[in-house]
Formats: C-alpha cells, sequence, structure tokens
C-alpha cells in the first residue's frame, strides 16, 4: 500500500542532501512525498542544532504536528543533529515522538519505521558507529529531471572552533573515495544534470587519510574533464586549509563557478584565536586578494559571528573593517549561540543579548549597502544564467543563478528549464538581480543551447 511521507528539513545543505536521500530510501519502501503534513502517514523533521534558533524550531514544528499523531496516527520522527544531540531524551521529553534518527543512521529508517510499526515500540539509533557507510548505503539512485545536484565529498568536522556543534554532532571528519564520487557525478551528467554542488563541512581538508587518493585540487581538475557537467560549486571551505594550489584552480578551471563562500567568523585576531580559527585577519585578506588576482570576477561571500565571549568594542569594529576591506558580495552573520559541551559556552565571559542584537543589526545594515552596491555594478553586463525554474513572484519569468551564484529573473518560459542562457543584467536588487536574453554571439561559453532553443 502507498505511503506518504512529509519531511520538513531545517539547518545547512548537508541536511537538505540527506532529506534528498531519506526521500529516495523510502521511495524503496512504498513512501511518496507529499507537501501537505495533514496526509502524511508519516512527518520527519530533519533537525539543526548549530544555533539555538534553529534548535527551538524543532520544538515548534513537532508541536505543530501533534494532533496529527493524536487524530489521525501519523508516525512522527526526528532526524538530523538535535536527534543525535539530544538521542533518548528527545522520546522522554516529547510523548508524541516515535523515531529518533542520528545523522549517521539515516540507511536505518526502514528499518526502524518496520520496527515500529510491527511493535508500537518507540525506536532510536544514535550510534555513530553503525558498522555501515551510510552515504554508500543511500546514494541517489537518480536524478532525472534535476539541473543541479550536491555531492557529499566528505562528512564531519575535525576543526573543532571553540563555538561550533558540529563536530560532536556528525562526528570525525572522513573523505569519501574519489572513485565514488566521480562515479555518482557521471551518473548525475546521465541524467541531465549540469551542474555539481561538493558538500563538505571544510572540503579544502578534501583527502587527508586517504591513501593514493587525489587531493581537493585534483579533484576538481578530475571533474572539470567530465562531459555533461557545465558548472562546479563547493561548498564549505575553511580559510586555514585553503591553499595555493586551490586558488589556482580559479584561473585554470573554466567549469568551476566564480564564487567563494569563505567564512572568516571575526576580524579581530584576539577572537580568531579564542575561536580556534587557526588564521588571522591578514592572512585572510591575502588569500581573498591571491582569489582576486587569479579571478578578478569572483564573488566572495562569507559566515561571521557576532558577540563571541569577550568580544569587546575594539574587536567588533576590526570585524567591520574587515567587511569594509573585504567588500563581500553577501555575508551571513549571526548572534553567538551558546552550545552545549563545546569550549565557548564554558567561557565566563557571555555578552549580553541587547549587545549582540545592536552589533548584528549595525553590522547588517552595512552589509546591505555594500551588497546592492555589489550588484548594481553588474547592471548592463552580461552574465551565464543556468534556469532552473519559474521564478516565485510571476509565470512570466524563469529564475536562475549566475556564475557567481546570484539568483537572476527573466522573462522565459519552462522549455529553458536546464540551459545555460546569457543574460544582460538591467536592474540590480539586494537579494537578485533581473535581466533579459541577449542574441548569441555575445562571446560567452556555453552560450549555444539557450539560443537554439529560442532561436535567436
Ligand atoms: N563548516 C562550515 C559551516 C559551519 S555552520 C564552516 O566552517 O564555515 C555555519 C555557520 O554557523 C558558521 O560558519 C558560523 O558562522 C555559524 N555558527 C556556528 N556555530 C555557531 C554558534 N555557536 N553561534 C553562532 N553562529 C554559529
Ligand atoms: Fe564548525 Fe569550524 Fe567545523 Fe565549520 S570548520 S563545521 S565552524 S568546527
Ligand atoms: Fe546544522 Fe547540523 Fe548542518 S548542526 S548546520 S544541520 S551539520
Amino acid at each position: 500500500m502507498q505511503k506518504r511521507v512529509y519531511i520538513e528539513t531545517y539547518g545547512c545543505q548537508m541536511n537538505e542532501h540527506d532529506s534528498e536521500r531519506i526521500l529516495r530510501l523510502l521511495g524503496t519502501c512504498h513512501y511518496i512525498e507529499t507537501k501537505e503534513p495533514d496526509e502524511a502517514d508519516f512527518i520527519l523533521v530533519n533537525t539543526c542544532s548549530v544555533r539555538e534558533k534553529p534548535e527551538q524550531k524543532v520544538y515548534s514544528a513537532l508541536g505543530r504536528f501533534r494532533h496529527l499523531k493524536e487524530g489521525r496516527g501519523a508516525i512522527i520522527g526526528v532526524a538530523g543533529c538535535v536527534a543525535q544531540q539530544e538521542g533518548d531524551r528527545l522520546l522522554s521529553r516529547i510523548p508524541y515522538l516515535d523515531l529518533v534518527i542520528g545523522t549517521h543512521a539515516i540507511h536505518l529508517l526502514p528499518q526502524m519505521l518496520e520496527q515500529f510499526e510491527v511493535s508500537g515500540q518507540k525506536v532510536s539509533e544514535t550510534e555513530f558507529d553503525t558498522g555501515v557507510d551510510y552515504l554508500r548505503e543511500t546514494l541517489p539512485l537518480t536524478s532525472q529531471g534535476k539541473v543541479k545536484s550536491y555531492v557529499t565529498i566528505m562528512q564531519g568536522c575535525d576543526r573543532f572552533c571553540s563555538y561550533c556543534v558540529v563536530p560532536y554532532v556528525r562526528g570525525r571528519e572522513k573523505s569519501r573515495p574519489s572513485g565514488e564520487i566521480l562515479e555518482e557525478i557521471k551518473s548525475h551528467a546521465a541524467s541531465g544534470v549540469k551542474e555539481i554542488c561538493l558538500l563538505g563541512q571544510n572540503v579544502n581538508g578534501y583527502g587527508k587519510g586517504l591513501e593514493g587518493e587525489p587531493g581537493f585540487s585534483e579533484l576538481l581538475h578530475r571533474i572539470n574533464e567530465m562531459k555533461g557537467i557545465e558548472r562546479i560549486r563547493f561548498t564549505t571551505s575553511h580559510p586555514a586549509d585553503l591553499s595555493e594550489e586551490l586558488i589556482q584552480c580559479f584561473g585554470k578551471l573554466e567549469k568551476l563557478c566564480e564564487h567563494f563562500h569563505l567564512p572568516f567568523q571575526s576580524g579581530s585576531d584576539r577572537i580568531l584565536e579564542r575561536m580556534n580559527r587557526g588564521y588571522t585577519r591578514e592572512s585572510y585578506i591575502e588569500k581573498i586578494d591571491r582569489l582576486r588576482e587569479v579571478c578578478p570576477s569572483i564573488a566572495i561571500t562569507a559566515d561571521v559571528i557576532v558577540g563571541f565571549p569577550g568580544e569587546e568594542e575594539k574587536d567588533f569594529e576590526e570585524t567591520l573593517d574587515l567587511m569594509k576591506k573585504v567588500r563581500f558580495d553577501d555575508l551571513f552573520s549571526f548572534k553567538y549561540s551558546p552550545r552545549k559541551g563545546t569550549r565557548a559556552a564554558g567561557l565566563g565571559d557571555q555578552m549580553e543579548e541587547q549587545v549582540k542584537q545592536e552589533r548584528l543589526e549595525f553590522l547588517q545594515k552595512i552589509q546591505k549597502e555594500i551588497t546592492l552596491q555589489k550588484n548594481q555594478i553588474l547592471e548592463g553586463r552580461i552574465e551565464e544564467v543556468l534556469v532552473e525554474g519559474y521564478s516565485k513572484q510571476s509565470e512570466r519569468d524563469v529564475t536562475g543563478r549566475t556564475r557567481t551564484n546570484k539568483t537572476a529573473n527573466f522573462e522565459g518560459d519552462l522549455g529553458l528549464v536546464g540551459c545555460l542562457i546569457v543574460v544582460r543584467i538591467t536592474q540590480a536588487y539586494a537579494h537578485s538581480l533581473r535581466g533579459e536574453i541577449v542574441p548569441s554571439d555575445c562571446g560567452m561559453p556555453n552560450a549555444d543551447c539557450g539560443m537554439k532553443t529560442l532561436n535567436l
């Protein structure tokens, strides 16, 4: 009998990708996806515990689904990083919860569901070492109809930044053998996928501990050779592991998109040291300068934390100063949030909420202007856009990303999905660009596909 599963996902791309894997896996045991929790037989919340806010969302989401358990007997489960962190405690804390699935246990989900259905007993699995490679067990079976796909190249993180819970909830860093990665990408390409995003908490460290395997830069070279794949991206990088060899890739590999997400977290050396980040503001700025030398059109984005314990006014000013020097295309900014079990949570000089909030708002106001100015520079310029579908605003417009990872909307129809279209930017906004299709012979590589569709 066909059953329906509803998944709600919080957190990073890693979690989004895990949700995709879970959906495919459940597809093999008679579940189809529904976007309506009210009609689901199984409701799964895939959770994030990186800050307090996403963690709290989990409890409110579960509250919303409670009546579906009580009313129509839906099975309720929690996966992801909160599941890993809290384990069985979640089952006692939330009486209507049935399943807890840790980050390394998603391949066990079909068995867990069956066990629950047969016995009616709550089930929890949060072992890191389940004896099985969960990534291999949940390999994507098909990516038909998709324009871009994520490919996990490593799991976990060994960097132990003092504020961060990820190493505790995702485990030790472990790279996947390159052969498996390349096979997976080949199958995506065969299904028509054009863009690949390589995923890991610290992709620059790829290959550590793998004998005779390529490092990250060599892996990029090999993917660049693959037929069918037109664009390569990766996330996330760590400044201490960003090598000159990787920087050089941006001058050599034509499929590597001109965008680098390089979190800096703080502009103050004193705070960077307390965060255990392993680099200085100067070395960070040097790396950005090198990236821009090798690839002048590269877009740079980053993450930053304000209100880390002991952050003084002068430390915060150094963060603002770094932002003004680098002029990021976009910045993801967060208030420091103490996380259980991390070193920074035990520091005595935690900051007042109000100061954190004020600093965050001040920083975001400055960045908003920089982002808009960065986008405005693109007005009148020609950009290549990979079309993903209709835009959210209007069905007369399609939407996609530029190589620099900016959202661009322009008039067109679904026949363009999966095509690389050459677009002239006509208007820049804070969060997107508006453009119009330009005829070919504009000198852009890969421009033929959309032009043929349009007979221009
Ligand atoms: N591995 C990636 C991303 C980790 S989580 C990296 O190293 O860049 C994404 C972002 O959340 C981090 O870059 C950081 O800016 C933020 N973050 C992590 N822990 C946090 C905490 N305890 N409080 C506030 N922000 C945090
Ligand atoms: Fe967390 Fe640092 Fe690892 Fe990123 S590199 S996941 S911030 S410990
Ligand atoms: Fe969140 Fe876990 Fe990702 S804590 S950021 S979902 S690795």
